[in-house]
């Protein structure tokens, strides 16, 4: 991906970053060592590409915003705790009900959200964006399972993250 093809990515990036509850996502590990903020950086990375390879014709803002809050339910869905006991099924009504605290979405950021725990949860991905968060999810979530290394793509826009509140 070229600096040209990564402005949108790192546009929305550091839009979400200005609120710091986007930035605390690096708290909570999400799976191995990878927290929620890498992993949902890393999603939103990979699905951007793919649609970019694939020439894909979908909305890129919403695919990397939906990617980028897909997983943003903001606890520690390790430790024990009776209010996430069925985190696989609730969190993403969890992560939209946050975001919608913080942003105004639209329909597909929505739907990319709410869908990329199906099959899990039985409500299929209506968009062609939520289709590919979904799959991409997957992978990323067994590649962060296996301890396999982070590209620096990746790390790269994690520490622009990081760095970039004004
Ligand atoms: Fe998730
Ligand atoms: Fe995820």
């Amino acid at each position: 991906m070229d600096s040209r093809e990564s402005t949108i990515l790192i546009h929305c990036i550091e839009n979400l970053s200005q609120h710091d509850s986007f930035l605390s996502m690096g708290k909570y590990i999400q799976h191995g060592h990878t927290d929620c903020l890498l992993h949902s950086i890393a999603v939103a990375y990979y699905s951007y590409a793919a649609a970019k390879r694939l020439h894909l014709n979908l909305n890129e803002k919403s695919l990397v915003t939906g990617a980028l809050l897909h997983d943003y339910f903001l606890y520690d869905w390790h430790e024990p705790d009776t209010s996430h006991r069925f985190h696989g099924f609730t969190h993403p009504k969890t992560a939209l009900e946050n975001a919608r605290q913080n942003w105004n979405l639209n329909k597909i950021e929505i739907d990319i959200i709410t869908k990329h725990m199906f099959p899990l949860i039985l409500a299929l991905p209506h968009c062609k964006e939520s289709i590919l968060v979904c799959i991409i999810d997957k992978v990323c979530s067994i590649s962060e399972i296996l301890f396999l290394p982070t590209c620096k793509e990746v790390r790269c826009l994690y520490d622009c993250a990081i760095n970039c509140k004004k």
